[in-house]
């Protein structure tokens, strides 16, 4: 056990996973947070998947919050309920993302733009809504937003997800602007390729080959020679959280081994 987020309570919305051997990136960032002593609200709209990262984690209290965070009233469920079990939090870490429906902007649905735009963005910014005012009258505190190495980068059959997760860039920016006088911080991570199911697993299908062969593909596209894991991403989620980050906000930290220093 660590004591980095020794006394904070943590919001981490998506501490689930989709299923897959490797694991996902809410889920490890969840039991990061946790093990550096940080009580932790989690929330998945998949309940077994959100019962099973709260089995992982063995530390201080976890509470459990099944949401659909693009639902009405996901995100004011969401912050009612961490209020409730701990009288408010420090942290918000937003990890929810999707991209199945996607395709390039001539064959994109006009269901799967709406879709992938409600969960990535509009959900974020409404958890972000409803969270702010709890996190000014603590005195402060620190949102984390998943964004992606898309958003920066060409990724022509995800003309959604690119869009979504420019947007959550755009989002962090403002909201880091319009909170920093409260002691709010708040910053993204732009995850590159990562090894876990959604990503791996869900291509492997898609392309009818085996995991094996994209891990591969992915790994040989990183400067560093390997793709990511969810720990890379919880690790740098960790310090954004924490108060080693605190001259830090607005940043969009790519966590990509070397992808966007390639793209100059
Ligand atoms: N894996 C990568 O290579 C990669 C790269 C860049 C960015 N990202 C981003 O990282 C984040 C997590 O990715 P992952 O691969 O770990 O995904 P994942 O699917 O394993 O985890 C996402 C979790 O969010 C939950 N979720 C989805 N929709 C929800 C909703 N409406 N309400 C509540 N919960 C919901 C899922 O049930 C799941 O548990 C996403 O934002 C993704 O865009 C991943």
């Amino acid at each position: 056990m660590g004591t980095r987020l020794e006394g904070k309570v943590a919001v981490i919305v998506g501490a689930g996973q989709s299923a897959g051997e490797t694991m996902g990136n809410g889920r490890a960032t969840a039991i990061t947070f946790a093990r550096e002593g940080a009580a932790v609200v989690l929330v998945d709209r998949d309940p077994e998947s959100l019962a099973e990262t709260a089995r992982q984690i063995d530390g201080p209290a976890v509470t459990q919050v099944v949401a659909d965070v693009a639902a009405d009233d996901g995100p004011d469920r969401i912050v009612a309920a961490a209020v409730d079990a701990h009288g408010g939090f420090d942290i918000l870490h937003n990890n929810v993302g999707i991209g199945a429906g996607d395709g390039p902007p001539h064959h994109l649905t006009d269901d799967g733009y709406d879709l992938i735009m409600d969960v990535n963005l509009r959900a974020m910014w409404r958890t972000c809504r409803a969270a702010v005012p709890v996190l000014r009258a603590r005195g402060g505190g620190a949102i984390v937003n998943i964004s992606s190495l898309a958003a920066i980068a060409a990724a022509g059959n995800q003309a959604a997800y690119k869009l979504s997760k420019a947007g959550v860039n755009a989002l962090t920016h403002t909201l880091a602007i319009t909170n920093a006088k409260h002691r709010v911080r708040v910053n993204a991570i732009m995850p590159g390729f990562i090894d876990t199911p959604m990503a791996v697993d869900a291509l492997a299908r898609a392309l009818d080959t085996d995991r094996d062969i994209v891990a591969e593909r992915r790994a040989a596209a990183v400067p560093l020679g390997r793709q990511g894991t969810a720990w890379d991403v919880a690790n740098a989620a960790l310090f954004l959280a924490s108060d080693e980050a605190a001259f830090i906000t607005g940043v969009l930290l790519a966590v990509d081994g070397g992808q966007s220093a390639r793209i100059g």
